[in-house]
């Protein structure tokens, strides 16, 4: 599919983005954990999730949908040895996940992805899970996972990466002894916070060193959940650099999670001087939600990502290059090399198309650095299967001078079905 994107005026209205793919994907995986039913309330119909609510029935997962919003999930009093592969689509959160809750299991079970899912880096959890006592057969999809019979680890990531931390923490839930996982900073803590909720006992510090640690004791005892999954940050990091740089806008974001570990966006508006302001919270599960209200930046100031800041925004990456080209100076993005083991390389493919519209890039093997500001023109961009890629892109178009085509925007419907439609509605020609 093809998106055809043209310049616009302006952008106003009330945005509720789609719901939050991590959270939709962990609430799929622990309903399986539970002691009884669990209720889901507005999860993300998007590719990735469906493909964890797949896998999760393959296991023995029930899922009635009570309304087009709600879902009943059953879990199987023991999991199934499924019959199939796994198939994670082009989801990396779910094979990671998923293989950190096999690993505990007496279950022999193979997990494949699509073409973009094959090619990424699946020794990251094979190492700690063997360590634990899995077999783990797969340095990249598919991988074979042979569970049962573990013990608890301590483990140091290499990385700060919530994949890699939850796959450890979900094999500990069914080790001997208890698991600990340290990272250089703090990732996002949707594990920690839902499992909490859920009656398990997680241990959370920070180290001298500044490095964050989680902890999980072992249980089998965790309690059904309710869960209305709010608004995905970063779904809404499209719309929000849209405000930030189309001319008097003006975006209302409701229900928009806001949790600490993924709020790095808006300390980037922050330091470009983008007028946003954010509501009252309430919680969730653990989680934090709030509406929000964010403006158009005359002058945007350019802006730094680098270290514990990198984690917080760490998918919203290729759009906030775009707003780079917006700032007035030289933006700099740095220990960003996760961006390259992404469902792309996202930093060739954001300063390859970012060039091609005209932009001044400069790539690091951990990042790049933008110099702005420059007037966008159209151009045709592949997405390369990638979601992000494309709606970035899209973004781009609305401020470039001619037309953007986004070739393979058919990747959008990973995490956004309704991308298109909101772009439509939210924009003024
Ligand atoms: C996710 C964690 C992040 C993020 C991904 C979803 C999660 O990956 O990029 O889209 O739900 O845990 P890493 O933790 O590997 O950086």
């Amino acid at each position: 599919m093809t998106l055809t994107i043209h310049r616009v005026a302006s952008l106003e209205g009330e945005l509720r983005a789609p719901s939050d793919k991590s959270l939709t994907h962990r609430s799929y995986m622990f309903a399986g954990l539970a002691s009884g039913p669990s209720r889901v309330t507005h999860p993300l119909r998007g590719e990735d999730c469906e493909s964890t609510l797949r896998c999760m029935g393959q296991l023995g997962l029930q899922h009635e949908w009570l309304s087009e919003t709600e879902v009943l999930l059953t879990p199987a009093a023991r999991w199934s040895q499924p019959t199939e592969p796994l198939d994670c689509g082009n989801s990396g959160t779910t094979m990671r996940l998923l293989s950190g809750l096999l690993a505990s299991r007496e279950l022999d079970c193979t997990l494949i992805g699509d073409a973009s899912l094959s090619k990424r880096p699946m020794k990251r959890i094979g190492t700690p899970l063997r360590s634990m006592g899995a077999t783990f057969e797969g340095d990249t999809p598919p991988v074979r996972i042979l569970g049962g019979n573990l013990k608890g680890i301590v483990y140091d990531s290499p990385v700060a990466s919530a994949q890699i931390k939850s796959c450890c923490l979900l094999a500990g839930l069914g080790a001997e002894g208890d698991t600990i996982v340290r990272e250089p900073s703090l990732s996002r803590d949707h594990t920690e916070r839902m499992l909490l909720a859920m009656g398990a006992s997680v241990v959370r510090g920070v180290l001298e060193d500044g490095r964050s640690t989680s902890g999980i004791s072992p249980t089998d005892a965790l309690s059904p959940f309710e869960f209305s999954v709010p608004a995905d940050i970063s779904s809404a990091a499209f719309f929000i650099v849209a405000a930030a740089i189309l001319p008097q806008a003006r975006l209302v974001l409701r229900d928009l999670s806001v949790n600490p570990t993924r709020t790095g966006i808006f300390d980037v508006l922050e330091q470009c001087r983008v007028p946003f302001d954010l509501g009252e919270e309430r919680s969730e599960l653990g989680e934090p939600v709030a509406d929000a209200v964010v403006g158009w930046a005359r002058d945007p100031l350019p802006f730094e990502i680098s270290g514990p800041l990198v984690p917080r925004l760490i998918d919203e990456i290729p759009v906030m290059a775009v707003l780079a080209t917006q700032c007035l100076g030289t933006s700099i993005i740095r220990d960003a090399r996760e961006l390259r083991v992404k469902e792309s390389d996202r930093i060739e493919l954001v300063a390859n198309g970012l060039r091609a519209m005209g932009a001044t890039v400069e790539t690091f093997e951990d990042g790049m650095a933008i110099s702005g500001p420059t007037a966008l023109s159209g151009a045709t961009i592949d997405a390369h299967g990638d979601h992000r890629i494309a709606m970035a892109f899209a973004i781009a178009g609305l401020i470039a001078e001619g037309t953007t085509t986004i070739t393979g925007a058919d990747a959008i419907a990973t995490s956004y079905p309704n991308f298109e439609s909101d772009l439509m509605r939210l924009t003024i020609v």
